[in-house]
Formats: structure tokens, sequence, C-alpha cells
């Protein structure tokens, strides 16, 4: 039986309607199992509902429903989400599923049974909303550690699963196998964890008088099984009826998860897994967190951002291409539609877009949209076949560094486009019309392997591309990503913009009153004529230059304008100069004043300059 490729994401629980951050987990699970599919890999990728526990009852209650009938209704905003989102899942798991409630009590039968389960007292602190309970130790000024929210004190018979035997073999587990759990500061956080102090034992039973809502323990009927126990081995119970047969899919290649749920899945998870006498997983990822505007969502801020909105404002590959262009998976991340729109319209309707575009264009008009194969091995198709290979190298993608792919794609974009601007086509056309096809083939040929790439992470409009480059009777897979195809007999369609600029639009700033400045408030700014000596990107900054500036002296001035200009281009500017700034460092380097610049809707910033040479160091009024 052949290997198969598992993947997961965490089940999300249904006490609420889905947000970005489901989204995030999810579209990356996405972007993985949609790759190993283009690879040619057998692919299982699961998602799915938490649907026992205390938090949805409490959810179905205020809302006067009952638990099941409440979880039937939020499932389905789930699985409409994920269908307006392109997931390609193979499988949805529910934990009410009947299968799953069977297996479930399977194991715990087969523990207890083992003696790895046992009856004790509990006394302790217990986090309704996280489903934990917490020693006194644990808490942080009296509330749980983890949501911050009060706890309650219980005191009652349960049963435990004997997880402190296994805290040593989890510690060498973790340091023999470097990849189980990413990234690597995640695995740091777990080992120190398990050093720091004796690993207690789980409890995983509720009284039924106080949790009716949940798989009863099938040794004490008299109990329910702890909401984390139901729920991590979904991972499991999902194999046993909802992946097809014909591949092995034990042990799950990834675990995708987000950095709150670490632990359970590190620890809790990892130790069942031990006791059970099943392999674990390969990899455990736990990615960062987003917030809105740098606060936490919440509903309580009113700031909890809805993916469905998103999609329809921006559409769903733009905001599956931001998600993971703009913040390293793994880091933290700050949404804002500002971001969203800045990256639109220069990545993807700038870049991407008039790329496709003009392509399409230049064909029609010069070859009536013929593509014409010509092999030729010139500068351009070397290197970009070499950046090729680096974004096909699988061990960037297993560890999901795809903001690095992403970076790498449009350097190939990049590329392409140079090559446009240095062989000009359309004069090609006319001086030198023997080698126009061949120029237009290797643009086409560019954008067609570029295509394949794109498809995993934007395959609603990357399907467009294909279809316009003539190829709808191929489908995307691995054979397409090589550069010597002998298509026959393929034409090339214009077709509207692929990505159309978004503007938005720009809120009226009113002064009112209070923010008026007095004369004298405003001519303590002293504002200088300064030219640029000399300009060069600072190391390990995308955005910043450090620029020699000439106000009369000379000065030392950190820009965070990289991203507009190259530093060659501002030497010899005339620029505005703020000269009595207090100085500052910026990633280390001292700044001595600051320059004006316009920023527009977009973000997009441009340098204020006076508009006839002036002595440097002359004043501004
Ligand atoms: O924890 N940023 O479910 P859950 C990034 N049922 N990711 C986020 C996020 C944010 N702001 N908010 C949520 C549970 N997520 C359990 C899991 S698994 C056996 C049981 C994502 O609905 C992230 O993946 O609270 C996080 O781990 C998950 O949603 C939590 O979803």
């Amino acid at each position: 039986m052949t290997k198969g490729f598992y993947i997961t994401t965490p089940i999300y629980y249904v006490n609420d309607v889905p947000h970005i951050g489901h989204a995030y987990t999810t579209i990356a699970a996405d972007i993985l199992a949609r790759y190993k599919r283009l690879k040619g890999y057998k692919v299982f990728f699961l998602t799915g509902t938490d649907e026992h526990g205390q938090k949805i009852e409490k959810a179905a209650t205020e809302r006067g429903r009952q638990p099941k009938e409440h979880a039937d209704i939020m499932v389905e905003n789930f699985k409409s989400l994920w269908k307006a989102l392109n997931i390609s899942n193979d499988a949805f798991i529910r934990t009410t599923d009947k299968q799953h409630m069977e297996v479930v009590r399977e194991i715990l039968m087969m523990l207890y049974q083992k003696g790895e389960i046992e009856k004790r007292v509990y006394k302790g602190m217990y986090c309704i909303p996280c489903e934990r309970f917490w020693t006194e130790k644990d808490l942080i000024e009296g509330r749980c550690p983890d949501c911050g929210r009060e706890v309650e004190y219980i005191e009652e018979e349960n049963y435990f699963f004997l997880m402190s035997k296994y805290q040593t073999s989890l510690i060498r587990y973790i340091e023999e196998n470097p990849f189980y759990i990413l990234p690597e500061s995640r695995k740091n956080e777990v080992l120190s964890f398990l050093k720091s102090k004796p690993l207690g034992d789980l409890c995983i039973s509720r009284p039924k008088h106080r949790l009716s809502w949940g798989i009863p323990l099938p040794f004490d009927e008299n109990y329910t099984t702890y909401v984390w126990f139901d729920a991590l081995l979904n991972y499991y119970s999902a194999l046993r009826y909802l992946a097809s047969t014909d591949s092995e899919w034990w042990p799950p290649d990834h675990h995708l998860i987000g950095k709150d749920i670490l632990m359970t899945h590190a620890i809790y998870w990892s130790t069942i897994l031990m006791a059970c006498g099943l392999p674990l997983p390969k990899n455990i990822f736990a990615h960062g967190w987003w917030t809105v505007k740098g606060a936490k969502m919440s509903k309580s801020l009113g700031n909890v951002v809805d993916p469905f909105e998103v999609i329809k404002k921006f559409g769903v590959d733009a905001f599956r291409y931001f998600l993971f262009r703009e913040v390293s998976f793994g880091l933290d991340g700050d949404f804002s539609e500002e971001a969203l729109v800045r990256r639109i319209n220069t990545d993807l309707a700038n870049d991407l877009g008039n790329l496709v575009n003009r392509f399409l264009v230049m064909n029609e008009k010069f070859l009536n949209g013929r593509v014409i194969p010509t092999f030729i091995e010139d500068e351009f198709v070397k290197s970009f076949n070499s950046l090729i290979s680096q974004i096909d190298n699988e061990a960037l993608w297993d560890e999901f560094k795809f903001n690095i792919i992403l970076d790498k794609i449009w350097e190939a974009i990049n590329l392409t486009n140079n090559y446009i601007a240095k062989t000009e086509p359309w004069k090609l056309a006319k001086y030198s019309p023997e080698t126009l096809p061949l120029v237009l083939f290797n643009i086409w040929n560019a954008i067609r392997v570029i295509t394949v790439f794109l498809s995993v992470f934007m395959p609603d409009r990357t399907t467009k591309i294909w279809k316009a480059l003539g190829l709808s009777s191929y489908s995307i897979d691995e054979r397409m990503l090589s550069w010597r195809i002998d298509f026959k007999e393929l034409k090339t369609e214009v077709v509207e913009q692929i990505f159309p600029r978004i503007e938005l639009k720009k809120e009226k700033t009113e002064e009112k009153l209070q923010d008026l400045i007095s004369i004298e408030e405003f001519s303590k700014i002293k504002l200088k004529v300064g030219r640029v000596v000399s300009a060069e990107a600072v190391k390990g900054s995308e955005k910043l230059i450090k620029l020699i500036v000439d106000i009369g002296e000379q000065r030392q001035i950190v820009a965070g304008i990289g991203k507009y200009y190259k530093p060659q281009e501002l030497i010899g500017k005339y620029i505005v100069v703020v000269s009595n700034l207090k100085p500052t460092k910026l990633m280390g380097i001292v700044s001595e004043g600051m320059l004006l610049a316009a920023t527009d809707a977009d973000g997009a910033v441009s340098i204020l300059t006076v508009d006839r040479e002036v002595e440097p160091g002359s004043g501004i009024k």
C-alpha cells in the first residue's frame, strides 16, 4: 500500500461563526495539500468541527437551542466558508458523528483496560471557555493563564489519564525529532515547559450532571469525556470512516494549528498516542496570531474580521494571497484593509496582472494569439529556470515557508517583466520580426510555469489565466512545471484585467477647530532644503534607506522609503528636511532629521522636492 500525505487543521468550535483566524489555518493546509497533489502525492486533507463541551452547550442555551441543533446550524457557516475560500478538503469531521464517538469510546476502553486511566479525587480550578483544569500555581492573578478569565473551584471524583509517566520519553522524542514541533521557537517553548516541572496527570472526565453534552465513558456512564480527549482523537477516528482505504495514512504528515493550542497538541496528544502505542505525527506546526490594527479580535471590541465580507469586497484569491505574503507563517500578523489593498495594487495588479494582460495583448497583436514553441537557452531562460527549481524545493513547502516561496515567485514575475522591458517586443515587430515569436514564446512559457505555482495559492484567478494562455484542455499538474513541452496549436485569448486595481475611498479629513495650531507653534518646526549627497539601503531592512543630506551641514537621515525608491535615484535630489528633530535610532542607526514625503491611499510614498535648485540649507516658510 502506498503512503499517502495526511494533513489536518484544528477542528473548530461551533460556539460562534468563523473569522479570519480560522480561515488562515485552513487556507494554509489547503495550499500545502494542493502543492502535494500537484507533486503527485495521494492526499488526505481533513478539517472539521469540535461540537461537544460546556462552551457549546452554553452557546446553544443562550440562543434557546439544543446543543446538537445549534451545532447543525453553526457547522454550515464553516462548510460554506470553506467553499467560498476554495478549500479542497477531502473530508469534514464532526465530533458528533456517531462513528467518531464510537472510536473515542473504543480508545478510552482500551486505555482503561491497559491501566492508563485511573479514578481519583480532583481538586482544583477549571476554566470553562478553555475547557481546561488548572492548578493554583498555573493561575495568573487568580485567573486562567490562557484566556485571563475567571476560573471555578471544583472538587470531585474523576478519571485521569496517567500522562505524567510519559514526560521523559516525550522530552527525548522531541529532542530526537527536530521536525516534530515547528517553528523552532515553539519547540523550545514546549521543551522548557516540559523540563520546568513534573508533568501532572490529565483529568479526562466530567460528571454527567455537570456536563451532559459529551461522550459517555464506556466504563462509567455517569461521566462524560473531557472535550480535548474527544477532539484530539478526531485525527485518528476520521481515518476509520472518512478516508479511502487505498493508502496508509497514519501517522499524519502535519497537524497544522495556531499557537494557542500548542500545548494540548504537543503534550496531551503526543502522550495519548504514546499510551495507545501509535506512532506520533511527523510534524505539529503552530502558526502565529492575526490581530486587527494591533488589537486582539474580539466580539466586545467589535473588530472581528468576517472572511465572507473580505472575499466579497476584494476577491477570494487576493485574500488568500495576502495572508501568506504579508507575514512569515509562524509569526504574528496584523490585518488591515489598507495593507490588503496595497498588496492587490502592487503585487497583483501591477506586477502579475500587468504581465499577463500586456502579454496577451502583444501576442494577439503580433502573432494573432498563436503560441509557437521554440526553445533556446538564453540568459533569461537560464535565470528563470534556476528560480523555478528554488521554488520547487519541497523542503521549503514542508516547513510552510510560504512567504519565501511567494517572494521567489515574484522574483520570477519581475524577471519576466524586465525581460519584456529589455527585449521591447513592440520594436522587434519592426526591426527583428524573426526574433519576435521566440521572445513572445519565452514570455508565454514563463507565465505558464508561474501560473502552475500560483494555482496552489490562488486557484480561482489562475484558472482564468490558464484558459487565456490557451491551455484549457490541459490540467494544471506537475508535468506543467517543466519548461520544455512541445504544445501544439495553442491560441491565447485577450481577457479583461485579471486583477483590477482597487481605489480605497479617501476619507475626508475635516480639520476640527481644536486641531488648529498657531503660527508660533508652526514656526517651531525648522524646515530646510537639503541635497542628497549619498544613499544606501540599510542591511536587513526592505524599507529603510540611509541618506547623507547637505543642509548647510551634513546630516545622516534614515527614511522608510526603500519600497518606492532605489538609493541611486535619490542622489542629487533637492528634498525637504525637518532639521530640528531630536535624533533617534532606526535599526541601530542614528537619524538626525526627517524628510517630508506624501503617502497616497495605497500607501505609496512620494518625496517632496523643490522645483528649482536652491542653496542647500535654505529655510522653508
Ligand atoms: O481551539 N489568528 O477551536 P477554535 C490565527 N476546538 N489563527 C487563529 C486565530 C487568530 N486570531 N483565531 C483562531 C479550538 N485561529 C479547538 C481545537 S483541535 C483538536 C481542537 C485558528 O475554534 C488557529 O488555528 O478556538 C487556532 O488554533 C484555532 O483557530 C482555534 O480554533
